[in-house]
């Protein structure tokens, strides 16, 4: 894939172990609540994080999950932002995977359509053979600050 500049994400997690996955779960969960996202977003987000890395570890079996705070975006909106990077296989049909589970969200598992359900932006670039990048971003507004 090509270069990112990932020096300015606040934390950054190695998906290479079952492990990890719920590890990054941990981490990105106390990252909001950090931020004071509610408890139903922390979910959310915790959630998305889990799918992503469950992803990574799957099918490119090892990866990045970067995560950082996003400021400015709107006067009083503060945002979460998590990209996922690795250099597996791709994702082949990329349109139909985006669409493919939201119908029938089965046993919690959202996939990609359910991740993008879940968050205020979502990016994928992903190239056969050479890997994906997906960038999402959740954002809140801060009430006790208007
Ligand atoms: N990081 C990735 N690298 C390569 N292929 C991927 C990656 N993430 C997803 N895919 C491909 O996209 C398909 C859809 O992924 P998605 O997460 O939506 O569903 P799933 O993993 O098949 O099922 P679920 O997440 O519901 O357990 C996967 O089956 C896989 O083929
Ligand atoms: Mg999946």
């Amino acid at each position: 894939m090509e270069d990112q500049c990932f020096q300015d994400y606040d934390i950054a997690l190695e998906i290479k172990n079952e492990d990890d996955i719920a590890i990054s779960r941990q981490v990105v969960r106390e990252f909001a609540q950090e931020l004071n996202f509610s408890m139903g977003d922390i979910i959310k987000i915790a959630t998305v994080v889990s799918e992503l890395a469950r992803n990574i570890y799957t099918y490119a079996k090892e990866g990045y999950i970067y995560i950082r705070k996003k400021e400015g975006l709107t006067e009083n909106v503060v945002g979460i932002e998590i990209l996922a990077y690795d250099n597996g296989p791709g994702i082949k049909n990329l349109d139909q995977v985006i669409g493919k589970h939201i119908y029938y969200e089965r046993n919690l598992k959202l996939g990609l359509a359910g991740i993008r359900s879940l968050v205020d932006r979502f990016y994928v670039e992903s190239q056969v053979g050479k890997g994906t990048v997906i960038k999402v971003e959740k954002r809140k507004v801060n009430l006790n600050e208007l």
